[in-house]
């Protein structure tokens, strides 16, 4: 590895993953570069929210190691774990805000819950964090008066509400328009750039992807393969090709689409 090489910042390293009889992956391995933009691509069903679900410690592997800044959390005991996943902003498909509670109190909750700051502290960091994602008086909104993109803004504002080294963003894009898409897009790479967060978004807009990634990584059935955003678009195998050359209003081609390919090879 060359001097200049980022540190890495999240690796799975020989991980197999099942649910119940089910095989997810098998010695899957793959890193993503600290303080860097990597997306995660791949077809329906290889895995991928299943990868940001194994370093947010929402699931657990059969073997491996998955690290996590510096530690191996799958060897730490529920509080240890607790202090990692405390360093993980998650933004899951759907946003996952609670429709009872006012965009406020959405973002008010993990702090009440998890910091000793008083009102007027939390005041301050969630109008912060709303600013930061282009939102102003809206607190006293619920989630259902908002739309798509702002809901999925609030949802983004409500994953870095407490300041993570990481964020792990599943399908952001997923149901936005293109105008929304491009917003959520440029808030990503305004955050990683501000914060120096890490950012893993697994996503099928491929445009999208080329313009924010500094690291692609591609689910194939014998592993990931990981490039910069010129070396994938150069590689000669043509499943990363057909990933990369999907129409961008629909989803990336699934894996059932190109394994007709020619040429494959395992
Ligand atoms: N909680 C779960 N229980 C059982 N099977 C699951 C669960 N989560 C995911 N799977 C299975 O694991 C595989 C990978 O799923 P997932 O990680 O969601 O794929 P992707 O995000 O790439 O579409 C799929 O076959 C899916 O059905
Ligand atoms: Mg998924």
């Amino acid at each position: 590895m060359s001097e200049t090489a980022p540190a890495q910042h999240l690796c799975l390293d020989s991980v197999t993953m099942a649910f119940g009889r089910r095989t997810v992956f098998e010695r899957l391995s793959c890193c993503f570069p600290k303080g860097e933009i990597s997306v995660l691509l791949g077809g329906s069903g290889s895995g991928k929210s299943t990868i940001l679900r194994l370093i947010g410690g929402l699931v657990h592997p059969i073997d491996g190691r998955i690290l996590v800044d510096g530690e191996d959390i799958t060897k730490l005991a529920n509080r240890d774990l607790a202090k990692v996943r405390h360093k993980i902003g998650m933004l899951f498909q759907g946003g996952a805000l609670l429709d009872s509670l006012t965009v406020f109190e959405n973002l008010a909750l993990p702090l009440r819950e998890h910091t000793d700051l008083d009102d007027g502290a939390i005041h301050r960091e969630v109008d912060d964090r709303l600013a930061s994602v282009g939102l102003h008086d809206i607190d006293d909104l619920l989630p259902n008066q908002l739309s798509g993109g702002m809901r999925k803004r609030v949802a983004l504002a409500r994953a870095i509400i407490r300041k993570p080294l990481i964020l792990l963003c599943d399908e952001p894009f997923s149901g936005l328009d293109p105008i929304s898409t491009r917003q959520v897009e440029d808030l990503l790479v305004d955050i990683n750039r501000r914060r120096g967060i890490t950012i893993v978004v697994v996503s099928h807009h491929v445009a999208s992807t080329m313009r924010m990634a500094e690291q692609v990584s591609i689910v194939l059935p014998e592993g990931i393969r990981t490039g910069t955003p010129e070396e994938m678009e150069r590689h000669e195998d043509p499943r990363i090709q057909a990933f990369l050359t999907a129409d961008q209003d629909r989803p990336a081609g699934s894996l059932e689409e190109v394994e007709v390919l020619p040429g494959l090879g395992s």
